[in-house]
């Protein structure tokens, strides 16, 4: 088979990647390791910038987000007992959106079938070859069939533990990690949530995350050891652990009911530069990874595939290469204040295992000063409503 653009991984990168390419006349194939169920079956984060909603309105695949996604003006920090609002749009002008990723996901599937794009479901072994020549290719294995797709470029959307990045020389790439000594333990139910802003915790016992996906399903995290397992937390346990973390109107107000979902997740800032080796390009989770704190992960991955295409757009339109050359440096100024961001928000609402009681003052003071000074809160506002793409 041939395509203009082979893309690896049907996450939101990957697909965004492809209807972005289509609006501007360049075909393209998706290979994907898992079937369309098992990738929607994987819940995660739920906050979209609004440059992010722009490129699912520009693909097409926002209308459901506009009906059903709500909008947050704000967000509220609680420490010391007392719960601090910050206005994201007085500081900012701008919104966020929750709308969770499975939703963003099944919208790009559906405008992808509509469009009449080709996926390939439960491709095996597959493999990029020969990106560092004019003539790159991919294999894979579909029904124990070999097959091959010929290509100009290969777009290595395959997140973490694909086989793009893995596939580049390891003198050819340079990786910069930073692992949290603490996981994310989150569980979604269909109760209404707690208050209809996100807040943050920063409390002794460790932080607390509570989000929702709609105003009928919440969804809130604590942060845990990296040894807890999910049977240690059964949901009495989790709800408990929650009130204990919040403000005293909050916990009196939260309502519980029983998990639909439940999962731990470790937390990892990790960047790998370059995001293009020759005529392969990374592009969102495969390139860099960011905690959860802040929502960052699929709004990178939806600017990466904004610059990416564009690159190609100025590729095949003007025959001009300075969109590709350029793509990685461009890509990564943006990335890089995001790892920044979520590594800062992450670093002053946990409780880390070495702080001692001087970490934690130091932790209370930078909020003290977040929600009393004007430049601080709207410097944290431009970050959480998303840079400029
Ligand atoms: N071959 C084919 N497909 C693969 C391979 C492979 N060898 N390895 C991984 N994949 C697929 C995965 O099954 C997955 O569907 O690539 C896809 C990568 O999707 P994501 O992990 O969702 O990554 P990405 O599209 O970059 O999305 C980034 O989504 O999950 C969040 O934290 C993430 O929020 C961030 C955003
Ligand atoms: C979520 O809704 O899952 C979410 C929201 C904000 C975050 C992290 C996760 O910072």
């Amino acid at each position: 088979m041939r395509s203009k653009v082979a893309i690896i991984g049907a996450g939101p990168a990957g697909l965004l990647l492809g209807q972005l390419l289509h609006a501007c006349g360049i075909d393209n194939v998706i290979l994907e390791r898992q079937t369309a169920d098992y990738v929607l079956g994987r819940i995660r984060a739920g906050l979209l910038e609004e440059g992010t909603v722009g490129l699912l309105d520009e693909v097409g695949a926002g209308q459901r987000a506009h009906r059903e996604g709500l909008i947050h003006h704000g967000l509220e920090l609680a420490f010391g007992g007392a719960r601090h609002r910050i206005d994201m749009h007085a500081a900012t002008g701008k919104t966020v959106m929750i709308y969770g990723q499975t939703e963003v996901t099944l919208d790009l599937m559906n405008a992808r079938q509509q469009a009449g794009l080709t996926t390939i479901y439960q491709a095996a072994d597959v493999q990029p070859h020969d990106f560092d020549t004019d003539h790159p290719r991919v294999s894979y294995v579909k029904d124990g069939k070999a097959g091959e797709i010929t290509c100009d470029f290969i777009a290595g959307c395959d997140g973490f533990h694909g086989v793009s990045r893995a596939s580049v020389p390891a003198q050819a790439i340079k990786m910069f990690e930073r692992v949290y000594p603490f996981g994310w333990l989150g569980i979604l139910s269909d109760t209404p949530p707690v208050s209809h802003e996100l807040i943050y915790n920063n409390h002794e016992r460790g932080f607390a995350l509570c989000t929702m996906r709609s105003m009928h399903r919440s969804r809130y995290y604590v942060q845990c050891s990296l040894d807890d397992h999910i049977d240690q937390w059964p949901d009495e346990r989790f709800w408990d652990e929650l009130k204990r973390r919040l403000d005293q109107k909050a916990a009196d107000e939260l309502i519980t009911g029983p998990s639909i979902e439940k999962s731990i997740a470790p937390l990892r800032s990790f960047v790998a530069e370059p995001m293009r080796f020759g005529r392969m390009f990374l592009a969102g989770d495969a390139s860099h990874i960011v905690p959860p704190t802040g929502a960052k992960g699929l709004n990178l991955a939806a600017s990466d595939v904004h610059y990416l295409s564009q690159a190609l757009r100025e590729y095949y339109d003007e025959k001009s290469s300075a969109g590709i050359d350029n793509y990685s440096a461009r890509a990564l100024a943006r990335v890089w204040k995001a790892v920044r961001f979520s590594w800062w928000m992450t670093s002053m609402l946990h409780k880390f295992p070495d702080q001692g009681e001087f970490g934690a003052r130091i932790q209370l003071a930078e909020l003290d000063y977040l929600v009393s000074s004007k430049a601080a809160s709207t410097s944290l506002s431009e970050n959480y409503v998303g840079l400029p793409l």
